[in-house]
This record gives structure tokens, sequence and C-alpha cells, in this order.
């Protein structure tokens, strides 16, 4: 019976050595210490049909092998329970895993752009105006004094949406709206989108950014309109920077001007950017029409004021020296994380 006992003994060990799960092990467990059936415990009812002499050194050694297997049952137990916690624990949250790197994004150059001149505008006490990009022709041309016949109301020139809708292709639609709301003294900026059937090349896409700004208040002089854009442009493009102010017209500005910069890549000189000239044209600009100021009903003869329109796309590619307008929008992040 001894030698039985040591066999059971071995065998025990070695099941439990090749269970490798906790239901593997209450396997082990049920075949050796179950209640019925088990091998212990068929042993301990059979001690009764023994030789006497063999009984109680029998069930003595049988109950020291029910207690050394429980208690490897119990140690295999607790050694397979850590390592499933810990695999299922590195499943879900692996504290040896260095971090994720996220790198900080940032704003497009174009907002960039707005948001520097917003800036600049904002410490000259300019309001920051909106307004629709699917703009009604009112605002884009009749209330601008631009006639029926004007060319840049060709459909070549501008995307029509049928009833009398467009895509605006100026932010001066925004003077418009804002004169219409409120009463002088106005001092705004409106930043925003535009839209032009143009062909895309270099400097030319169907859509683009602007700048509009506007004054209107008693007293302003066309030397005001000088003034402040020779601060805007000193802050942005440096103080060293020369200006140049052409006549030119505009339906809703009388007299006009288009002002151009000394080129910021050349510093005046001469390259491809500036056409070899020296100037790179930023603005158009001018003394607010009178005209304009009857449509939305302001006092022609009581107030004056100036507005000016530039486009950002422009400003930045100076900025930086870009010479392909495409850049802004193709997504491509080797040349947008450059800004
Ligand atoms: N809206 C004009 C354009 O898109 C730019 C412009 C010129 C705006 C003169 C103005 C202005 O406010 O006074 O070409």
């Amino acid at each position: 019976m001894q030698e039985g006992l040591s066999e059971i003994q071995n065998q025990a060990k070695d099941d439990l050595a090749k269970a490798e799960s906790l239901d593997a092990v209450e396997q082990v467990r049920t075949r050796y210490l179950g209640r019925k059936g088990g091998i212990i415990n068929e042993i301990i009812k059979a001690i009764p049909g023994l030789p006497p002499e063999q009984r109680s050194s029998t069930g003595k050694s049988a109950n020291m092998l029910k207690q050394e297997i429980s208690k490897w049952i119990e140690d295999a137990r607790v050694k397979l329970a850590d390592k499933e916690q810990t695999s299922e624990a590195k499943e879900m949250f692996d504290l040896s895993l260095p971090g994720e790197h996220k790198p900080y994004g940032h704003r497009h150059p174009i907002t960039q752009t707005i948001d520097e001149i917003k800036g600049i505008f904002r410490k000259l006490c300019f309001d920051i105006e909106y307004g629709p990009e699917v703009e009604h022709e009112y605002y884009n041309f009749d209330a601008l004094n631009i006639p029926a016949d004007h060319p840049s109301r060709e459909d070549f020139d501008t995307f029509y949406l049928g009833n009398k809708r467009l895509l605006r292709s100026q932010t001066s639609t925004v003077q418009i709206r804002v004169m219409e709301k409120k009463k002088p003294p106005i001092r705004m900026i409106a930043p925003g989108k535009v839209f032009r059937p143009d062909t895309v090349d270099a400097r030319h896409a169907s859509m683009f950014h602007q700048i509009e700004g506007l004054t209107v208040d008693e007293g302003v002089s066309f030397s005001d309109l000088k003034y402040v854009l020779t601060l805007f442009a000193q802050s942005y493009f440096g103080q060293d920077v020369k200006m140049r102010f052409r006549p030119s017209f505009f339906p809703f500005t009388e007299p006009s001007a288009e002002i151009d910069i000394s080129c910021s890549i050349c510093k005046g000189k001469g390259c491809s950017v500036c056409s070899h000239s020296g100037w790179v044209e930023v603005l158009g600009a001018g003394m607010v029409d009178p005209n304009v100021f009857e449509t939305v009903g302001y006092d022609a003869e009581k107030y004056t004021g100036f507005a000016f329109g530039m486009g950002v796309e422009r400003l930045t590619m100076l900025r930086y020296g870009i010479d392909n307008i495409r850049l802004f929008f193709e997504n491509d992040l080797r040349f947008l994380s450059q800004f």
C-alpha cells in the first residue's frame, strides 16, 4: 500500500506540473481529493478492509499525502492566478511601454497671418467683423456701386449659385453688412474666404482669403488711410518697408489707390517674386464713394471714410518667400510644418 501511495504522490506532482490553468488545477484536485471518487478518499474508505496492522500507518500516510497534495494545489492556484492576472493586466495597461509621442499641431500659415493682422488692427481699435460666404448679388455688387455691366460681374469672374446668390468674390460685402447695422464711427476689419473661377496657377486659386478694412467718421481723410496702412505694413513687414501708392479705380472708392510694398524677399533689388520690379502689389484702397454711403443710408455730406482690401495668401507668400499659392491648399505636412 505504501508503494501505491508514493506512486500516487508522484503522479499527482506530475499532473499538477502539467496543469497550466486554474481549470486544469481544479480537475487535478477533483481527481485526487474529490469527495466522491477522489483517489485519496477511495484509499481512506478502503482502510477498514486492510489487515489491522496496516490500518493505522496507511491512514496516517494517506492523510499526510492528502495534506501534501492540498498544499501543492493551493500553491499551483496562487501561481496561476498571479500569472493570469498579470497577463490580463498587461493586455490592458503595460506600465513598461514608453509613452506614445503625440506631436503638437499648429495653425495653418494662412490662419497665422490672419491672426497676426487681426492683432495689429485690434491695437488700432478696429473691430473684427464677419460676413457670409454665400452672398446675395446686392452685397457683392449693387450696394458696392458696381454697375450691372461691370466685367467683374461676368460668369467667368464670379461663381453664381442661381436665384441672385453667389459665392462672394470679395470681402467688401462685409462693409455694407456692417454699415447697414451700425452707425458711424466705424472701424473694422473683416477677414474671410473669397471665391473666383480663376484658372489655378502659381499665383491664383479659386478660393483664397482677403482682409477688408473700413473706417467711417467725420473728418476722415486720405492721410488717415496712408497713416493706418503704413503702420500696418511696418508692423507686418518691418520698419524699413517702403510703400508706393498708385492711382487706381474701384467702383466703391473715390479716389482709389493700389498699394505696393518694396519686395521683402529681395529688399527691392528685383527677384522672381516681384517680377524683377522690386515692388509687389498687396492692397487696394481708397476713400469710400459717397454713392455707397447713400445706399446704406449714411449722410455723405457729414461722413467720410476709407476702405482697403488685401490678399492674405499674397502677404504670407511675400513674408516667407513662397512662390506657389497651391502649397497652401495641398495639405502637405512637409510644407505646413515649416511655419
Ligand atoms: N475688393 C477689392 C478686390 O477684391 C479690393 C479692395 C479694393 C477693397 C479697394 C477695398 C478697396 O475695400 O477700397 O479686388
